[in-house]
């Protein structure tokens, strides 16, 4: 009898605690979609079918542009809410849909600049479509933390900066779109692909393969080195000759009075030089 009600006991602690586990996954994810929602504008109103009145267990997998593991299970696979109009900035909320494998915000109005800490809202994600916005700002290094990215699209937003040379090590990367920013600088080495020069067509000043090499860099970066050389040898010249009228007019001067006082500004003229010199030889040391 009394193993029965043991038994009997840790069924029910058993069903308990799957029921917690359910609801706790359940809560998360509907969590995420209410808090996006709220984060964003919907002037066109495609997300109106998003109503969290109905609590039961899959009712968010209804959603129009949610897909879900399982029809019945509230865990969000795949957000694909391309092309709805949607305005404001990045969406809040995502970190909490933690099974997410792909976020499509392509062709949309979104704007500002892109969380630093992406990597942690779609940590898991293996397609990050970002297309066809108006996303400014630089592309956070932390992308580089989606390790699980086959596919990334940035294309035919504002992003300006570099790309990343970190974004190199997405080893599974297969599909890679940067056209159509401001973006300047060398573009990335990816360790197990290479992209045609489709994928950075359009911005501001990339370069490196499969581009032209940065000659452009490097020729302004020469020609400034050469201009401040050009200045010092000129400056270094100018203030010699100076030096130069100066001393031998004071000589002169000199030569003519022959007092105490001159003697000693020579002095200290020659023990000023000596340090110079010693100064000179120190920081060669
Ligand atoms: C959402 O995610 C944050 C950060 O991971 C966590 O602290 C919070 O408890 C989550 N909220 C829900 C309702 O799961
Ligand atoms: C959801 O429920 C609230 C109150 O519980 C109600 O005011 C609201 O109209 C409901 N929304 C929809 C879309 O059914
Ligand atoms: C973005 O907003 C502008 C008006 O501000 C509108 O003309 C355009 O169609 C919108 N684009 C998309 C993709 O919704
Ligand atoms: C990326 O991951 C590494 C290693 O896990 C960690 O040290 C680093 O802080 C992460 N960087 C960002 C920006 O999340
Ligand atoms: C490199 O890419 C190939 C397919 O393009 C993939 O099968 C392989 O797993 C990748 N290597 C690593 C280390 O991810």
């Amino acid at each position: 009898m009394v193993k029965l009600i043991a038994a009997f006991a840790s069924l029910l602690i058993w069903l308990v605690t799957i029921d917690i586990r359910l609801s706790y996954g359940t809560i998360t994810d509907v969590f995420c979609l209410r808090t996006l929602k709220e984060s964003i504008e919907d002037p066109l109103g495609y997300l109106s079918s998003w109503n969290f009145n109905d609590t039961t267990e899959g009712s968010i997998c209804k959603f129009v542009g949610v897909e879900c593991w399982h029809a019945e299970e509230n865990k969000v696979l795949n957000l694909k809410l391309s092309g709805f109009g949607l305005t404001g900035n990045f969406p809040s909320g995502l970190e909490n849909c933690s099974s997410l494998t792909g976020l499509d915000l392509s062709s949309n109005n979104f704007s500002g600049t892109l969380p630093v800490q992406i990597s942690h809202d779609v940590a898991f994600v293996t397609v990050l479509d970002l297309s066809a916005n108006k996303f400014s700002g630089v592309i956070p290094e932390s992308l580089a933390n989606c390790t699980y990215l086959n596919v990334l699209r940035l294309n035919s937003n504002q992003l300006t900066g570099m790309i990343p040379p970190r974004l190199g090590l997405l080893a599974r990367l297969r599909e890679f779109s940067v056209a159509n920013n401001h973006l300047i600088g060398l573009v990335p080495t990816f360790i197990n692909s290479t992209f045609m020069e489709s994928s950075y067509a359009s911005n501001t000043g990339l370069c490196g393969p499969p581009l032209k090499a940065c000659q452009g860099f490097e020729k302004l970066h020469a020609g400034i080195i050469a201009g401040a050389a050009t200045a010092a040898v000129f400056l270094m010249a100018t203030v010699l000759c100076i030096l130069f009228i100066c001393c031998s007019r004071r000589v002169k001067k000199l030569k003519k009075d022959d007092d105490l006082e001159g003697n000693q500004w020579t002095k200290s003229f020659k023990g000023l030089k000596r340090v110079k010199a010693r100064l000179s030889l120190k920081t060669i040391y």
